[in-house]
């Protein structure tokens, strides 16, 4: 396994390979590596022939009171990881080579960024959605893999791919839980054994949602109500938002035909996570 932390060398890697006819698959991280990341190595060890995976922790996806710098750092552990799981090139560029100094250009997936968690993460999806544009334009891949578990960031590569005409596939991959349900994370480190019992509601709620939907029940607002009781009953969480939403656009449904997204983001004390599941 090769670690690349020049932008230049990682293009021309990716420039000869494909001059030699391999294909491409690539999954940007910002490591803290767990067994969600290596469900997206394994399948993008599948569909290409080489492996490029990122570990970047971008700056300009964090809000000024987020966890950017403490967020967990540790390349040594993340290496190992990723060559257990077969990657060809671990690139880990520096915050300064990715943003110079005169730095000034942002993507905006308009629309799909006001959503969700969009509404208390103002910058989030511009930084994710600039950072991974620079990262295709470096990487080059055939397909882009992410995880199911950052839907909203899933749509808005998709869309942003599409609307910009970026020669990438990029594939999504279901939800990695514990064997109790929570969703894997890299802030679940985060969590002290009372927060992690605790972040079981989340889980939850959303079973519970599932549950009423499959028993027929269609408005929103009752599934609303019925996950609202199963967080509030957990005192060490409290609620950021929980909606039912189109799938595709992300607006909120009065009624559920066919499909909808349930996705719900808690905070369990300080900790933030994020889960979703796709109804019907
Ligand atoms: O999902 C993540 O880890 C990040 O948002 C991503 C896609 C690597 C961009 O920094």
């Amino acid at each position: 396994m090769k670690l690349i932390t020049s932008i230049q060398e990682m293009r021309s890697f990716s420039s000869d390979a494909k001059k030699s006819g391999k294909s491409i698959a690539f999954v940007p991280t910002m490591g803290c590596l767990h067994g969600g990341h290596a469900s997206l190595l394994k399948k993008g060890k599948e569909l290409c022939d080489i492996l490029v995976m990122s570990i970047f922790v971008n700056p300009i996806q964090f809000g000024p009171k987020e966890d950017y710098a403490s967020y967990p750092r540790d390349l040594k552990r993340d290496l190992a990881i990723a060559e257990a799981n077969k990657a060809d090139v671990v690139f880990n560029p520096a915050a300064e080579a990715m943003y110079a100094q005169d730095f000034q250009t942002y993507i905006d997936v308009a629309c799909l960024s006001k959503h969700l968690c969009g509404i208390s993460r103002h910058a989030h999806f511009k930084g994710v959605a600039t950072v991974v544009a620079k990262l295709f334009a470096i990487v080059q891949a055939n397909i882009a893999i992410f995880g199911e578990k950052d839907y909203q960031q899933l749509l808005i590569i998709k869309a942003m791919v599409k609307d910009l005409n970026i020669d990438v596939d990029v594939v999504g991959m279901p939800i990695a839980r514990e064997l109790d349900g929570l969703a894997m994370s890299s802030r679940n480190n985060y969590l002290n054994n009372d927060e992690r019992k605790a972040a079981l509601c989340l889980h939850a709620a959303l079973m519970k949602g599932k549950e009423l939907f499959e028993n027929n029940v269609k408005k929103p607002n009752i599934i609303l109500q019925e996950m609202r009781n199963i967080i509030e009953a957990e005192p060490l969480a409290v609620v950021d938002y929980i909606n039912v939403c189109d799938v595709n656009t992300l607006e909120d449904l009065d009624k559920i035909q066919d499909s909808a997204l349930l996705a719900l983001a808690v905070k369990i004390g300080k900790v933030r996570l994020i889960d979703n599941c796709i109804l019907g």
